[in-house]
């Protein structure tokens, strides 16, 4: 088998895994790096590779005080790229008191140019600035940060200001064509500089210089794994909840899996997971998401509401009505069931990293994820928040997750939003008859697309039923029924997104299966928009 079919067999995997114990004090990872943004757009980026290195890297504000940076006790700074030019009134500054600090520091980008020009070396604008794919000529044979890679090789920069002369008693390593000094470093103070971007793939030696500042220059040990950010979330939970008791809305999303299973290790059967079924979910996504958690041994309580829901969405068809109406009932159902548990004193969040971030960096005020504000919970529930998920990014989720021996589908499932299926019944009113028409076409789209592997590559697939009807024929007769649209988009972060190209084979394949068995189903059209103008969901 290739790696993608294996990939593919796993995506139908549903075994659960539950693992042993841990040995929870030799894995956790003690190091971390701080990455001090300036504002580059690769600032989260920077994080996530010097994490795939093996390091703990968090991301902090470039006007973070000294102070909180020392007693945080770094084994290096990285200073990233930002839009502003070192000129420019109000760039900010280097905060040269990082240097009595004497830890080794890589400015990247605009970080390396506000250090030069703080320690008196020259930065100007060029004649022409440098986007993209650039060529790179080592000198000096490279010094301790570029030693040893090739003479010439290209690496990807987005500048316009450049050095042009490197501070006193700095070596310089590298130069492009519109940059005289694209690499310096000053080893004995640990400090190093490099005007491109080793933390973006189209810098082929990213990840060798990005290491060797790590390893070589700073002395860090390859630490950070997902064996040892669930040793640190077991002893932060043990220490934040104690004797407490704590409950978990599930959603069958990988987040809010993962948190569970991650509390669940923590605290066993003080956990209980509630998991309100609104009868929205895709085929057979509810018992797999029980029996995942039964074949665990976590404590759920499964609320099967369809009804309940399906009597609020009766005679709705407007589209801000109904993610209204999914989003009230959920925190009923959800609160109606907290308040029969005893004693609960904490709620479990799957807040990630890049919602930290966005809802303004990584002081740790609580946060709500209140996507849409459907599928999440209101912000007056009386608990404290457990939010084990809160230094990750989707991928390490995901990594964790199945080192906790969640099923593969549920570690890979592709998004699915809060309000389900019910905001992709449009331009009419969700009933079960169209549920059921909906969920089967859906399940021969998501076979379909995981037989030619191409599930994993795709950020969401999916059907959508507009409630209208069109004429066709079959057999002798003529039919008078519903369409269903193929939506599959592939995105980094669901803020954009481009419709996919799936091969015409597969699209034939699904259209035929789908209205073949379908009896409601006459006719398969294709989405091809791209987000924006359009959105992913419908509405
Ligand atoms: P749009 O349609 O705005 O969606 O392009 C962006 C991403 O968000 C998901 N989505 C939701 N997720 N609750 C959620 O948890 C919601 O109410 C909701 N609405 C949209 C959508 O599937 C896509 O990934």
């Amino acid at each position: 088998m290739t790696e993608q079919q294996v990939a593919a067999r796993a995506d139908e995997d549903m075994t659960v895994d539950p693992g042993g114990e841990l040995p929870v004090d030799d894995v956790r990872a003690l190091e971390e790096v701080l990455v001090l943004d300036f504002g580059g757009q690769y600032s989260q980026l920077i994080a996530r590779r010097i994490r795939e290195c093996g390091v703990f890297a968090e991301l902090l504000p470039s006007t973070t005080p000294v102070e909180t940076i020392r007693e945080r006790a770094p084994k290096a700074l990285v200073l990233s790229g930002g839009p502003a030019s070192v000129y420019e009134e109000g760039a900010p500054p280097f905060p040269t008191q990082l240097l009595d600090l004497d830890i080794p520091l890589l400015g990247i980008c605009y970080g390396m140019q506000a250090m030069v020009l703080a320690l008196g070396g020259r930065v100007e604008s060029a004649e022409a600035g440098e986007f993209g794919r650039t060529d790179l000529v080592l000198r000096e044979g490279g010094g301790h940060l570029l030693g040893g890679l090739p003479e010439e090789q290209s690496c990807w920069m987005s500048h316009r200001d450049a050095v042009f002369e490197a501070p006193e008693g700095f070596t310089a390593l590298a130069s492009s064509p519109s940059s005289p000094v694209a690499a310096c470093e000053l080893p004995d103070r640990g400090l190093y500089g490099i005007q491109f971007h080793p933390e973006v793939v189209h810098t082929p030696y990213g990840t060798e210089i990005l290491t060797r500042f790590l390893r070589d220059i700073a002395g860090c040990e390859q630490q950070w794994s997902p064996k040892s950010v669930i040793a640190e979330q077991v002893e932060k939970i043990r220490a934040q909840v104690g004797e407490g008791r704590v409950i978990c809305g599930l959603s069958g999303g990988v987040d809010s899996s993962v948190a569970a299973l991650l509390v669940h290790r923590a605290v066993g059967d003080r956990l209980t997971c509630v998991f309100v079924d609104h009868g929205l979910m895709r085929l057979n996504e509810a018992e797999q998401v029980v029996d995942a958690f039964q074949q665990f041994g976590i404590p759920l309580i499964h609320v099967d509401a369809e009804d309940r829901f399906l009597a609020k969405l009766a005679g709705v068809d407007d589209p801000e009505t109904k993610r209204k109406i999914i989003g009230a009932e959920f925190i009923r159902v959800f609160e109606g069931e907290a308040e029969k548990l005893e004693d609960v004193g904490f709620l479990v969040q799957g807040t990630l990293y890049s919602d930290v971030i966005e809802s303004g960096g990584s002081d740790h005020a609580a946060t709500i994820k209140s996507h849409h504000n459907v599928g999440g919970l209101p912000e007056d529930l009386e608990f404290e928040l457990v939010e084990p998920l809160r230094m990750l990014f989707k991928d390490e989720v995901r990594a964790v997750g199945a080192e906790l021996g969640l099923p593969e589908r549920m570690v890979w499932r592709q998004p699915f939003p809060g309000p389900g299926l019910g905001i992709r019944i449009v331009g009419g009113e969700v009933t079960k008859e169209r549920l059921d028409i909906l969920r089967a076409a859906d399940a021969i789209l998501q076979e379909e697309i995981r037989a030619a592997e191409l599930y994993r590559q795709l950020w969401q697939s999916f059907c959508v039923l507009p409630v209208v009807r069109s004429v066709g024929v079959q057999g002798d007769g003529r039919t008078y029924a519903y369409p269903i649209v193929i939506r599959a988009v592939t995105s980094d972060d669901a803020m954009t997104a481009d419709w996919a190209r799936l091969p015409y084979d597969l699209l034939e394949r699904v259209s035929n299966r789908i209205i073949n068995e379908i009896r409601d189903v006459n006719r398969v059209a294709l989405d091809i928009s791209s987000k924006p103008p359009a959105t992913i969901e419908w509405e």
